[in-house]
């Protein structure tokens, strides 16, 4: 039986296009908010679009799998792709328009521009086990923006480091859109929700739903007062044991600068995990309060 898909938001796949949409909100004087995802949605993306329409008049959603920010033997030919479903749960939300560009629109043929944020903040974390990855991000969502020019656009907390890398970058460039992130969205167990959590077997979601809980006793004992990297050290071996495969990184840092912290500051600092389950690479990230 076919499903009715009441609403479903236009699919665009041009900037030309693109712009004629949002050359009639603009004439109307109507605001506008780009959620940039990668699509295979869940909840932490529709939240997003949520925080969109509380935030403006229009939300465009975009969908395009970046082939620049995905490293060597990373999954980008297996990245799920789901366009209707994705289609599907837009409408559900409210979301006006879809952009989907193609490959060749935002790499044409001889392209030669890139975008990378250099400095401490693309210096650390996934910086340095993904050493393309920023310069990739940044690349694509400057185009995403010059393209749509909205008003807002809207990033969840899940990647920090990234919505940090998308503020400097703004900033830098002088670019007119306000940038706000929402909230990491969670499974009942406290599990960030996140495309790759589709690639785990039953099993190894059990151990990923240990992380968050792991995390969130290593920042009440530092915001308790025990030394960080004492605390540090303490969760790797627990996480280890309980089954992750390896530690990419489990650190806490400042969390507007992303500089290392040796001692809790004001509610400054924030604790970031990436971890292996199988060829899995999961990220989470909290504050130490
Ligand atoms: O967070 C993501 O899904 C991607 O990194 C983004 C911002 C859509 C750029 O490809």
């Amino acid at each position: 039986m076919m499903s009715m898909m009441t609403n479903a938001p236009a699919i665009v796949t041009t900037p030309e296009e693109l712009r004629r949409h949002m050359g009639r909100w603009k004439a109307a004087g109507e605001t506008s908010a780009l959620v940039p995802t990668m699509g295979a949605l869940h909840e932490g993306h529709l939240s997003l679009v949520r925080l969109g329409r509380a935030e403006a008049r229009r939300v465009i959603a975009s969908i395009f799998v970046n082939p620049t920010q995905f490293g060597p033997g990373e999954d980008y030919e297996s990245y799920p792709r789901q366009m209707e479903d994705d289609r599907q749960k837009l409408a559900s939300e409210g979301c006006d328009l879809i952009y989907a560009p193609r490959a060749q629109t935002m790499y044409p043929e001889g392209a030669a521009t890139s975008v990378h944020v250099d400095g401490p903040l693309t210096q650390c974390l996934c910086g340095l086990s993904r050493p393309h990855h920023f310069a990739g991000v940044a690349t694509i969502v400057t185009k995403l923006l010059v393209h749509t020019a909205p008003d807002i656009a809207i990033f969840g907390e899940k990647d920090y480091q990234q919505l940090q890398v998308i503020r400097r970058l703004v900033t830098d460039l002088g670019l007119p859109v306000r940038i706000l992130g929402g909230p990491i969205m969670r499974d009942e167990e406290g599990l960030a929700l996140s495309s790759r959590n589709a690639y785990l077997s039953e099993e190894q979601l059990a151990i990923a739903r240990s992380l968050n809980k792991e995390m969130r006793r290593t920042a009440a004992r530092i915001a308790g007062g025990v030394d960080i990297s004492e605390a540090l050290e303490d969760a790797e071996q627990v996480l280890l044991r309980g089954g992750f495969d390896r530690i990419d990184y489990l650190e806490a840092r400042d969390a507007a600068t992303l500089e290392p912290v040796s001692r809790p500051g004001k509610g400054q600092a924030r604790l970031f995990a990436a971890v292996f389950l199988g060829s899995t690479r999961l990220i989470d990230n909290m504050p130490v309060a």
